[in-house]
């Protein structure tokens, strides 16, 4: 089997093994690959894996000898996935893998908009505290999360997580899910999507990018807001009208922001949040630690081997 990984950088930077592919067929790793190169590269692959670069109709069209596509993410948007099922081409995803890694993610954002770690330490080494005619000083309000509310929408796997995390804070817990029905009330308290901007004293966002999920921080939802609150967002950018996420924050509508996401990645230079006030934003890293790719390179290598013994595992088009 020719198996060729066409972006293995982002996912293998050199800290993890590819030997475990490796010793399922004849592997090319590629850091990247332009849309301009895919063809090329790929003409006479049997088996071919993708983190992100994106895989067409027209694509898979010119790929004749194309049997599976595994992509190394959860989100597989990148393929057709229709026109892989149409050449009866299974697509495979990696369902969970970060879910304490991404929950961990939202608690650094969170803490770091409570404290300001990093801003206060900065102070000191630039002699701040030398100066300081008290034994102490605080230059952003300190914020104490045990009886603070915390907003969860999309109760899946992450948001489920963040809420354990918060039970540990003494945080109270509300939650929207669209599927809340069908979800143990002893977990959070399960309110509509309007009472959670409302009532919470942080918002933090976990559903999926869908058509109906697009846009739904928006400027009115925003102004109804404490004005003490803070937004997390470690989901999907376009969850979030990013200029009326802008304005709330340099005028004060609400108080900080803590993202991972954004709508167009990489950031491009005028994206508005830019030049947002107290809004702190990390490069799509949550799902990145060692432990969670590593997780994932495991699952992406055992779905190639199902695949090859006939019995596929988490194929998302079948
Ligand atoms: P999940 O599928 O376990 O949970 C998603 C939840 O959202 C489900 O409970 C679902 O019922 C709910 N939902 C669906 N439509 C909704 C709607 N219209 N309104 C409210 N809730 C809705 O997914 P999981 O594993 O918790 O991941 C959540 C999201 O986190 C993913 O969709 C992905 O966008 C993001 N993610 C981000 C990562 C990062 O590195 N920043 C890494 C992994 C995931």
């Amino acid at each position: 089997m020719k198996i060729i990984v066409l972006d293995g950088f982002a996912l293998n930077p050199g800290d993890l093994s590819w030997d475990g592919l490796r010793s399922l067929g004849d592997v090319t790793v590629y850091e990247r690959t332009a849309d301009t190169e895919i063809l090329n590269r790929a003409v006479d692959a049997d088996i071919l894996i993708t983190n992100k670069t994106p895989l067409s109709a027209q694509t898979i069209a010119g790929l004749p000898t194309l049997k599976y596509i595994g992509v190394l993410a959860t989100g597989y948007n990148v393929v057709d996935v229709n026109a892989a099922k149409e050449r009866g081409i299974p697509v495979t995803n990696i369902p969970t893998y970060g879910t304490a890694s991404v929950a961990q993610m939202v608690f650094s954002h969170i803490l770091h908009l409570t404290q300001h770690v990093k801003e206060h330490s900065d102070t000191v080494y630039a002699g701040e505290w030398e100066r300081s005619i008290d034994f102490c000083y605080w230059n952003y309000p300190l914020i104490e999360l045990a009886g603070k509310t915390i907003g969860i929408i999309g109760f899946g796997r992450i948001g489920q997580k963040v809420a354990q995390i918060a039970r540990a804070f003494s945080m109270k817990i509300i939650a929207y899910d669209a599927f809340s029905e069908k979800m143990d009330p002893s977990l959070a308290e399960f309110v509509d999507i309007d009472t959670v901007f409302r009532d919470s004293d942080i918002v933090s966002l976990h559903c999926p990018l869908f058509a109906d999920t697009e846009g739904i921080v928006n400027e009115e939802r925003l102004k109804s807001m404490r004005s003490t609150a803070f937004l997390i967002n470690t989901s999907r950018g376009p969850l979030v009208d990013e200029l009326a996420l802008t304005t709330a924050l340099n005028n004060g509508v609400i108080a900080g922001a803590g993202l991972d996401v954004v709508s167009t990645e990489p950031i491009l230079k005028d994206n508005p949040l830019l030049m947002a006030k107290n809004c702190f934003i990390t490069p799509h890293i949550a799902w990145a630690t060692a432990e969670a790719r590593g997780r994932l390179l495991d699952t992406a290598v055992s779905n190639v081997e199902d695949f090859i013994n006939g019995t596929p595992a988490n194929v998302v088009n079948s």
